[in-house]
């Protein structure tokens, strides 16, 4: 039986991962704050991912399982201005939900996973955790603080010869609740704002459907690196 662990399931690329996912036979387990799937072999656990979280509900879920995808998608941009401007730094807050919730619960998975089990993890990063992007040190920071994660860990495994899988994607830019935010900042606070009009004027932004397809797709073939993007 395949169990997929998927965290912020409400919208956005996190539910179509999970639709996705169940149409592809997976159960899936979502983890967040709300949710509307209905779909049979679908579970969720109502949590807020900036709080501290005990995972023990993993136990039970993954007895059973023979292989066990957990992606960490659940993330929040924070506020979008250069950080002498800001009146405080929300960036504990962007850590949590972006950085400290995905390694927290990639622990609780390999502890209470069996090694029979195959166990691959997907961590949801950006490409602003690539490059230096001005009004998002938060976001990109706590993007580069994933993908580094993401290398250790699967050092990690290697060393101890289990068959987990670590993954750090960037999706590229994906039409979600998370662009219209960006849209929203006025250029004085985000120099890079114009771009992304001009992306969405033109119709560029990727289908949150297409990139969940393309993501399991480049995973069953065994095709992604540790650190990776979706092209
Ligand atoms: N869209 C893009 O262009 C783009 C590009 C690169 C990377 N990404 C990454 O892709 C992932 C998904 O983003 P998206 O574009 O789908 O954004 P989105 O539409 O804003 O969705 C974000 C998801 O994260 C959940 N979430 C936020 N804070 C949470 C918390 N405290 N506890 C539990 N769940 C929480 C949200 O749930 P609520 O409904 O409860 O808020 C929602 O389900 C993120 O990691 C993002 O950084 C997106």
């Amino acid at each position: 039986m395949k169990r997929a662990i998927i965290t912020g399931v409400s919208r956005g690329l996190g539910k179509a991962l999970a639709e996705t996912c169940l149409d592809q036979g997976w159960n899936v387990l979502g983890i967040g704050r709300s949710t509307d799937i209905q779909s049979g072999g679908f579970d969720f656990e109502e949590r807020d991912l900036s709080e501290q979280i005990e995972f023990n509900f993993l136990d039970a879920y993954l007895d059973g399982a023979t292989e066990i995808l957990l992606i960490n998608n659940a993330g929040i941009l924070g506020e979008v201005r250069r950080i002498s401007d800001q009146e405080e730094t929300d960036i504990r807050k962007v850590f949590e939900v972006n950085f400290l919730a995905a390694v927290e619960l990639s622990h609780a998975l390999l502890k209470a996973r069996r090694p029979e089990q195959k166990v691959s993890i997907v961590n949801i990063s950006s490409g602003a955790g690539r490059r230096a992007i001005p009004s998002w040190a938060a976001y990109g920071s706590s993007k580069a603080a994933l993908d580094h994660f993401s290398l250790i860990l699967q050092e990690e495994e290697n060393e101890k010869g289990s068959n987990t899988r670590i993954h750090s994607l960037a999706p590229g830019v994906v039409d979600t609740g998370m662009q219209e935010q960006i849209r929203k900042v006025s250029p004085e606070d985000f120099s890079a704002v114009d771009n992304f009009h001009q992306l969405k004027e033109t119709n560029s932004l990727r289908q949150a459907e297409d990139v969940a397809q393309n993501l399991l797709k480049r995973l069953s073939d065994g095709t992604l690196e540790v650190v990776d993007r979706l092209s």
